[in-house]
């Protein structure tokens, strides 16, 4: 299992993966530092090393774990910020004048407060069902100073109820359920603004089969939908999202599908 998740190496005489060796070496690496601590973290939880929180899926997971995830999303916020805004038709446009981004799942907002502080004339909504989570969020908020910009809402998304508010938006798929994921990809349509686009992060389910096993169970142990690409197409066709793609990734980087709520034709 170690070895699926990439923390150690070799078959006879296992040693560290080059990530923990690069861990141990250089304090730079703080994503995949923090990654490797939430997946570690995670494994310690499953196999009942470090007590459960008392609770299913995510909300298992203790503070130490939430903080971990949420600081190796935050790469993930610059990135969208700074790679997926430019490759999607309109996005640069809508974010230089203001813009709105909703982050569902926000956490503990580490991912949203990395997308204000790249984007520094957007506003963003994070929306989570986890109140511990938005106990810290708020205090990753006011640490930063993103008052005025980063809402958070104890909201589940499948009760989300905005209405063309939004010019882009982030789903989980590994964290949310698999029908909340379904009806959740409705009402964030619904709360997207015509032509605004959403971003799926999902596993990857190809390639060494233990290395898929084990992200398999990851993601059902969080309460969250193993997304394969046929199933991240025929999901977002199915809310009525249009020009689906896939959006390149660095190796070991989750899946991101993109796709964008039509537009009505011009003169309509
Ligand atoms: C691991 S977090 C993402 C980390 C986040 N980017 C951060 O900076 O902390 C995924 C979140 O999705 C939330 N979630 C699960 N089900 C949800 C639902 N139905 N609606 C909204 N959020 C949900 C979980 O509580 C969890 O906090």
């Amino acid at each position: 299992m170690l070895a699926a998740v990439g923390l150690v190496v070799g078959d006879g005489r296992p040693q560290m993966g080059s990530g923990l060796a690069e861990l141990l070496s250089d304090g730079s690496l703080d994503t995949r530092r923090q990654a490797m601590l939430s997946t570690l973290r995670q494994v310690a939880t499953a196999t009942e090393i470090v007590a459960a929180h008392g609770a299913e899926g995510w909300a298992a997971q203790d503070d130490a774990t939430l903080l971990a995830q949420g600081r190796s999303s935050a790469l993930g916020g610059q990135m969208l910020a700074m790679y997926a805004i430019p490759s999607l038709e309109g996005l640069s446009e809508r974010f230089a004048a203001g813009g709105d981004f909703l982050d569902v799942g926000v956490g503990v907002a580490e991912m949203a407060a990395a997308f204000c502080e790249a984007m520094p004339n957007a506003r963003v909504v994070g929306i989570d069902v986890l109140p511990r989570a938005l106990d810290l969020a708020q205090q990753t908020i006011a640490a930063r100073g993103l008052g005025d910009r980063l809402e958070v809402r104890l909201l589940a998304v499948q009760e989300l109820a905005d209405v063309a508010q939004f010019d882009l938006a982030w789903m989980p798929a590994p964290f949310l359920p698999a029908e909340v994921f379904g009806d959740g990809l409705s009402r964030v349509h619904d709360a997207l603004r015509p032509g605004g686009w959403l971003i799926v992060g999902a596993g990857r389910f190809d390639g060494d089969a233990l290395a898929v096993a084990v992200t398999r169970w990851k993601t059902l142990r969080s309460g969250g939908t193993p997304l394969a690409p046929e199933e991240a197409r025929a999901s977002l066709d199915g809310a009525g999202f249009v020009e689906m793609r896939e959006l390149p990734t660095p190796p070991g980087a989750p899946a991101l599908y993109a796709a964008r709520k039509a537009q009505p034709a011009p003169g309509v």
